[in-house]
């Protein structure tokens, strides 16, 4: 959500800016803008890409220090002039944002009061004013950073330029990521590593609070009442590679391809042949402790909360422990109660995403245990939380969540088996299940190669106005899973619906012109989906049944078959043709599959 891009060092900023802000786009993308510092600050800000930006910058813009802004519009609409950067009247200052400033109205009146004009609509525009009015005096740049973030409520990641200093860049954190880079002379900030790695491998995480100081030969890191911190670098292992399309057309079909290596890595050495249990080193629980927890509650948003849905199905059937999911954005206003022998699980690929580290932040206040499991190492979740998985999936680049989905109920498989194995799971149940895991990557690729025919299908339903996916028990996080890809991203209306429910109202909507995407596992539920089939046919609705047999074409129009694994995690292979179904369904409506309007990827925001 929003991009932030800052250099100081020898080179020239612009194009260093240019490519960071590239790789960044996939958080935010309706205008772009940067500074930089030569003389003056000199500015280009444009509605739209970063490539309509790159298209309107001069040949001649020079200078070894800027900060660089794609944006996802929050105050105002994407315009020119909302555009960040955003500059004090006297245009000493600039400041780029992301995040949301709360009492930007009460700010802005007040400046307004003073006689500050402003140009923009943006929330942002008031931070570049408070800092310009103390910055003459103040002793340094982040003195007067400072000062004008003890007036500001809401939520901030901010890199701020000062004219008048032209060796310096301050950045500083509240609920909105800020990641420094170390270079060879030359320092680095930016909102995700993504921007980084092309350049370096050693990033500093700031924590909310903090501020820093970057200037080409290092950094000076500082708590909220000034103190100076100290920070140990950690090496990322996701390099430059990882953010290209590989040949692939788009992001998110090379991320779908990628997933038999990518649920290897979060498989491996965690499969345990003597005693077939999953070894999950980073949860920091002994077995005592992982015995004594009697409910597991499970938090996260989006996709990742239906990934918990398949976990908590997964941790009931397997460790026998009542386990639930529900959206973190729901759970942190509803005073949830926080009991001691509940374990909190918060899922979260980016790490970043704001409902979910709020709910995080709430269930550690009451005293609550929180596991993550989360995609980026380092991130504001895996920091806060007080052990996890990591998926190891690699950077998910498109805005649609798959190879992270994937990986996320895979690492709930382990999760379960852990807690599983150590309550009255037989050993001959860990082993079923531990082989039933090695086995998901061939079985994926067998599904990748089902692409040309799935491709077939969605150019059929693509033009379908409406869609409704049915599954049941463990079907129907699938089934929402589905329904989700397919609009995100296509922008044709899905509902998700658990088949028993149908009957008790949404099947008044199934006609010929409301096709169905119904999950039918070969499992203990197979009759009873089989009959939902038939109520859909004899209703004139066309069905699409994804299952593991061919299907009765009295009851289903077509069909994808996938390979069977162990029952308990049929889920994970039966969501990864609906990916495909969604993806080329959107190309088929010429839709921007790895962009789609309106969203962006990490929900850094309310
Ligand atoms: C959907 C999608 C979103 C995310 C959600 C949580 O395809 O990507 O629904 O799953 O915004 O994001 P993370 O996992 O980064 O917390």
């Amino acid at each position: 959500m929003c991009g932030i891009v800052a250099y100081v060092g020898p080179k020239d900023a612009a194009p260093i800016l240019l490519e960071g802000l590239q790789r960044l786009e996939y958080r935010g993308y309706d205008s772009a803008g940067v500074v930089v510092s030569n003389k003056g600050l000199k500015m280009r800000k444009v509605k739209g890409r970063v490539a309509d930006l790159a298209a309107v910058m001069p040949a001649r813009f020079k200078g070894g220090l800027g900060i660089g802004h794609t944006r996802w519009a929050t105050h105002g609409a994407p315009s020119d002039v909302n555009a960040h950067p955003h500059l004090s009247a006297d245009e000493r200052v600039a400041v780029v944002h992301n995040g949301i400033i709360e009492n930007a109205d009460q700010l802005r009146a007040k400046l307004e009061a003073e006689g500050v004009v402003f140009l923009s609509e943006t929330d942002t525009e008031v931070l570049s004013h408070l800092i310009a009015r103390t910055v003459k005096e103040a002793d340094s740049l982040e003195e007067a950073v400072r000062a004008a973030l003890k007036l500001v409520v809401g939520t901030y990641g901010i890199a701020v330029l000062d004219a008048e200093r032209p060796g310096e860049v301050v950045v500083a954190r509240n609920g909105s990521p800020i990641v420094l880079g170390i270079g060879e002379k030359e320092m680095f900030a930016a909102s995700d590593v993504a921007a980084l790695v092309r350049y370096t491998r050693q990033v500093v995480h700031l924590e909310d609070g903090e501020l820093a100081v970057l200037k080409a030969d290092g950094f000076t890191t500082f708590a909220s009442d000034a103190r100076e911190t100290a920070k140990e670098p950690l090496t990322v292992d996701w390099d430059a590679g990882h953010y290209d399309t590989g040949g692939y057309e788009h992001y998110l079909l090379k991320e779908i391809s990628e997933q038999p290596d990518t649920v290897a890595r979060t498989l491996r050495g965690r499969l345990d042949d003597r005693f077939h249990i999953a070894h999950l080193g980073g949860l920091n629980m002994d077995a005592r402790e992982t015995r004594s927890f009697r409910r597991v509650k499970i938090i996260g948003c989006g996709s990742a909360y239906y990934s918990g849905q398949i976990g908590a199905q997964l941790i009931e059937e397997l460790a026998r422990i009542p386990a639930d999911a529900e959206p973190a954005s729901e759970f942190r206003y509803r005073g949830p109660v926080v009991e001691a022998d509940t374990l909190y699980v918060a899922i979260s690929q980016s790490g970043e995403t704001y409902d979910t580290l709020a709910a995080v932040q709430e269930l550690k206040r009451k005293g609550g245990r929180v596991l993550g499991i989360v995609n980026t190492v380092g991130s504001a979740i895996a920091r806060e939380c007080d052990g996890g998985v990591y998926l190891h999936a690699g950077p998910e680049v498109s805005v649609a969540s798959t190879k992270a989905f994937t990986s996320t109920a895979v690492a709930f498989a382990l999760l379960a088996l852990h807690l599983g194995r150590v309550r009255d799971l037989s050993p001959a149940e860990g082993r079923r299940i531990c082989d039933g895991l090695r086995r998901l990557p061939e079985q994926i690729k067998e599904i990748l190669v089902l692409e040309p025919e799935i491709r077939e299908l969605a150019h059929k339903y693509a033009g379908a106005p409406s869609m409704m996916f049915v599954g049941r028990v463990r079907g129907y996080p699938v089934a929402r899973e589905g329904a989700q890809k397919l609009k995100e991203i296509s922008y044709v209306h899905a509902e998700a619906y658990p088949a028993s429910e149908l009957k008790h109202g949404p099947l008044a909507l199934i006609g010929p012109e409301m096709p169905t995407v119904a999950i039918v596992p070969d499992d203990e539920l197979l009759d009873k989906n089989l009959t939902t089939l038939g109520e859909i046919r004899a209703r004139g609705g066309r069905v699409l049944m994804v299952g593991h047999r061919v299907a009765d074409p009295k009851l289903a129009d077509d069909c994808i078959v996938v390979p069977k694994n162990e029952t308990e995690l049929d889920p994970i292979l039966l969501s990864i043709p609906l990916q495909l179904f969604a993806y080329h369904a959107a190309v088929a409506l010429e839709r921007d599959v790895d962009k789609p309007r309106n969203l962006a990827k990490s929900v850094t925001v309310e």
